[in-house]
């Protein structure tokens, strides 16, 4: 349903209270205004700087006094039809308990005379006293046929838009970007390239994600050969995401859940899924949601969700989830991470974009118990410490990558982790010394967090996936020689 149908209906209902949040006012408003010709409704327009405005023009001595704006939709009235008077940017006099009064007076008056204010703002302020007194509506960012019909618009020479597949792929790279973004993000590739081309509508996508400080773009180009290792969760993930079927919504993956000891890796693999299966990665950056006023968060959550569910079909990736949600059983900060945590997980039960969610976490015991839910995720793997032929395959790609000699003795690299082999090659080359002296300076993690990778394998037998073979993974099932002990010296995390 469009912003249109859905404002129409509400004021035919006669909700008296609207509040449609939206980053393109002029869109929204246009919305409104077609509406308003259609039904033949009077419509007003007020903002601070310009005052009143009735069809276009302004209204004398109407003032920037936001509570004569409230009280003028009385001018407005009609004997038997309904009067709109749109608000912008209003959410900026609601610190007034003046302006909050005023405004609670006229929605309930205004089921008398059929008249109704719609605020359009950026985010949802609603004090208490109004909460049960607005609907609030959401505009959402454009669909991929509003997308296609922005370039249209903006690409009118021969040539400058491309057709059939180079078309979608276009679109696909603009999913996620308001209306104004995307036409700009067009021009700016038609200046650069005289026509559009998704690179530089990714380039700006990149920047316009990040400047919104919660969620990151991936760019990278390595795919699954990068990795050593983890044959089954690999296999796994691309068997869900390659599947035929994949546009029934039934059958759509939901993602999966990664537990591993530090540096087995886990963030690694979810960057490189996104080239393996064609599919940008999105990360989420849980931090950056907390917003200092009340409300923030949640909105801001709300606000990052969308735009995922926008950029569909993607990977969203949320990296170390147990410190993003904390303090999700403290009271430490008036609920506001539990309300966080509570929006995301109903979007991760809910959502019917195609988004596959790749969540990883180093600790299971700081994990909410609800999070793990079988229903949530497709699979909850858990990436024990590499068996020897994964830590071959791990040294193979190393030795290549940074071009050692393989002809020299290697180092015991009992208990290594992934990461600890790369450093261990990094430091070689970068010391040019043999690979068994830069072992030297590799520690362990297995030996310095022994006690929780212990626990991490308790927890992780008999209710994770094994990441590296079919079937659920089982601490006594592993290969003799595989699970070494762990030196129980010294302790951390
Ligand atoms: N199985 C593996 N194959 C290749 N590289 C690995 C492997 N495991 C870890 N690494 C490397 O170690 C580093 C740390 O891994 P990371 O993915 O950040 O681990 P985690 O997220 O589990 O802590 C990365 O540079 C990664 O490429
Ligand atoms: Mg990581």
């Amino acid at each position: 349903m469009t912003l249109t149908e859905r404002l129409g209906e509400y004021i035919r209902a006669c909700f008296t209270g609207i509040w449609i949040e939206s980053h393109e006012y002029q869109d929204a408003h246009v919305a409104i205004a077609q509406l308003c010709q259609q039904e033949n409704w009077k419509l007003g327009t007020w903002n601070i700087e310009q005052g009143l405005r009735v069809s276009g023009a302004s209204v004398e001595n109407s003032g920037s006094d936001p509570l004569t704006a409230i009280r003028s939709v009385n001018s407005l009235a009609t004997q038997d039809g309904t009067a709109i008077l749109v608000l912008q940017n209003f959410h900026r006099f609601l610190s007034s308990a003046e302006i909050v009064q005023a405004l609670s007076h006229q929605v309930i008056a205004g089921k008398q005379n059929r008249t109704i204010l719609i605020i359009i703002s950026p985010v949802v302020q609603l004090p208490i006293e109004l909460e049960k007194l607005f609907v609030v509506l959401e505009h959402e960012l454009p669909d991929r046929q509003q997308l296609g019909e922005i370039a249209r618009g903006i690409a009118i020479e021969e040539g400058e838009l491309p057709t059939g597949s180079d078309l979608e792929i276009v679109l696909d790279a603009a999913a996620g970007l308001t209306r104004m973004e995307a036409e700009n993000a067009f021009s700016l590739s038609l200046v650069r390239h005289s026509r559009i081309t998704s690179e530089a509508v990714w380039e700006l996508k990149s920047g316009m994600l990040k400047k919104s400080g919660m969620l990151e773009l991936h760019r990278g180009h390595d795919d699954f050969g990068s990795l050593g290792g983890l044959s089954s969760l690999k296999s796994f993930c691309k068997r869900a995401l390659l599947h035929p079927s994949r546009g029934n919504v039934l059958r759509r993956p939901r993602g999966v859940l990664l537990l591993s000891p530090p540096g087995c890796g886990k963030s690694q693999f979810c960057k490189s899924l996104g080239q393996e299966v064609g599919r940008p990665v999105l990360m989420l950056d849980v931090g950056s949601l907390m917003g200092s006023l009340v409300g923030q968060s949640e909105e801001r959550t709300r606000q990052a969700l969308r735009i995922i569910d926008a950029m569909a079909p993607c990977v969203a990736m949320i990296d170390e989830v147990e410190k993003a949600f904390a303090g999700v059983n403290s009271h430490g900060d008036s609920g506001v991470t539990s309300r966080m945590f509570g929006t995301f997980l109903s979007w991760l039960n809910d959502h019917t974009s195609d988004v596959f969610v790749v969540c990883t976490a180093n600790d299971v015991s700081k994990l909410p118990p609800e999070f793990g839910r079988s229903e949530r995720f497709d699979g909850i793997f858990f990436l024990d410490l590499p068996s020897r032929e994964e830590k071959d395959a791990i040294w193979s790609i190393y030795l290549n990558q940074f071009e050692i000699d393989r002809q020299q003795r290697m180092p015991d690299d009992a208990n290594w982790t992934g990461a600890e082999i790369k450093a261990c090659c990094r430091l070689s080359a970068l010391l040019d010394v043999p690979l068994a002296q830069a072992a030297q300076n590799v520690v362990p993690v297995a030996t310095t967090a022994s006690e929780s990778v212990d626990r991490l394998r308790t927890w992780a037998s008999g209710r994770c996936l094994s990441a590296q073979q079919p079937g659920v993974y089982h601490t006594s099932s592993l290969k003799p020689g595989s699970r070494r002990k762990v030196g129980r010296d010294s302790s951390t995390n």
